[in-house]
């Protein structure tokens, strides 16, 4: 089976590639990429990219998938369709679903189900603790050996910083890395949107950012303790960023990701009580915002992941401070970035594929976010200049909400590819 995308711009920072080309897929896998492949290449499918850029597909290391247990809100087929539409060839899901991914059983089973109803690949991110309680590691060497590719207790701060230490040790000794949600809970547990001026306005009770500093913080020092390997979840305020560039300086081995949304809106959106605003950590103010671009910009913050955190309608259509925290990111990521960042001249093209392909497959040690030849033929192709509108009616995901509706942007993904197979096109998934 033989496939080429013909006469692209082909952008792969894994190797310093930008050239216009041709890219060769034969048997799933990269087989060339270079000028003039496309002639000699009979009884290939040729699709013709001519203005399009061909890059390593996206790799999303932090989304949730719901599967198994909470099904009304998302499952393996659902999510990895919306990863397809939205450029995703890799994502991670998180392990806060019902039973708790904490042992190698449920690993190995959850990998199985996304061999089978999955369109992307799924590499699985295993509990830190059992039940992600905070009281008891979780089988954490079971579960790398059986293919868990990180452990973290996202959606809970570990409380315990005995748990992280010897988390962190754990981890180590089978080459894996920790991922934490960093929010204080004495300080951030009863809140619902960032603590400041707009939150004393609506009078809603706020999560203040040093909640999230000092979790940074200790977070950090645990893993220059340890010598273990730390990546910070969704940094959202600007003393975590300082927090970790300075670790980065000492040494610590430290990594982090930011969202889209913590990228591009304030706590002002909050204003209006839209519960599609309504995240954890929460949505920031302008002075967080800009040192988080700079330090995405700078590579404090290595990578950009979505934390697609989908919800039935009815649970987000409440009242503010009842409704659940996250929305949907999978199918707007891409657009949002590239609006926002590419199209502003903040970003390369190279830089938004870097973060959102390239680096968190390194972070992870994954075969993925390269055209490497010999490569899984993992392909996104985008329409940088493409203009749409959200809509989250024509959305994949189960979790139509987005602070983002009826936003209109430039730039899109055209096409997905997951070893070798055009699994999305025109923006309609296949499988
Ligand atoms: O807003 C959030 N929702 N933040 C998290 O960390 C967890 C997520 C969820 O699972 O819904």
């Amino acid at each position: 089976m033989k496939l080429v995308l013909k006469g692209g711009r082909i952008i792969d920072p894994s190797q310093q590639l930008d050239i216009v080309g041709d890219v060769v897929v034969v048997d799933g896998r990269i087989e060339a990429a270079g000028v003039g492949l496309a002639e000699a290449a009979d009884g290939a499918r040729i699709i013709d990219v001519s203005g399009l850029v061909i890059a390593p597909g996206l790799v999303d290391m932090h989304v949730h998938l719901r599967d198994p247990g909470l099904e009304a809100k998302e499952d393996i087929a659902s999510g990895t369709r919306a990863a397809a539409a939205g450029g995703y060839t890799t994502v991670c899901p998180m392990p806060n679903t019902k039973p708790v991914i904490d042992n190698a059983i449920l690993v190995a089973g959850m990998k199985q189900k996304a061999r089978e109803e999955g369109v992307v690949n799924v590499q699985i991110i295993g509990a830190l603790s059992k039940g992600q309680q905070g009281k008891e590691l979780a089988e954490i060497g079971d579960m790398m050996l059986n293919g868990a590719v990180a452990l973290s207790d996202d959606g809970h701060y570990v409380e315990s910083a005995y748990i992280l230490k010897t988390g962190l040790e754990y981890a180590r000794m089978f080459g894996g890395l920790v991922i934490s949600h960093a929010e204080e809970e004495s300080l951030a547990g009863d809140g619902f949107m960032h603590e400041g001026a707009v939150s004393a306005m609506l009078g809603l009770r706020g999560r203040p950012a040093v909640a999230e500093d000092i979790a940074v913080a200790r977070d950090v020092l645990l893993a220059e303790y340890t010598g273990g390997t730390i990546h910070i979840a969704h940094v959202s305020t600007a003393g975590a960023v300082e927090c970790i560039r300075q670790a980065k300086l000492r040494g610590v081995k430290v990594t982090a990701e930011a969202t889209p949304h913590h990228l591009t809106l304030t706590d002002e959106a909050v204003i209006g009580f839209n519960t599609a605003t309504k995240v954890n950590p929460p949505l920031r103010s302008t002075e967080h915002v800009e040192a988080l671009i700079a330090g995405l910009k700078d590579g404090t913050i290595d990578a950009i992941a979505t934390d697609h955190a989908p919800h039935a309608f009815e649970e987000k259509d409440m009242e503010f401070r009842y409704a659940p925290s996250g929305f949907s990111g999978l199918e707007t990521a891409l657009g949002v970035i590239l609006n926002s960042f590419y199209h502003t001249g903040k970003f390369t093209l190279n830089e938004v594929i870097d973060r959102m392909s390239t680096t968190p497959a390194k972070i992870l040690g994954l075969e993925a976010g390269t055209l490497k030849v010999g490569a899984p033929a993992d392909i996104v192709v985008i329409d940088p200049e493409k203009e749409w509108t959200i809509d989250s009616n024509n959305f994949y995901t189960r979790g139509k909400c987005t602070p983002y509706e009826g936003n209109t942007l430039r730039g899109r993904a055209v096409a997905t590819i997951v070893g070798g197979r055009v699994v999305m096109q025109g923006g309609e998934v296949k499988e």
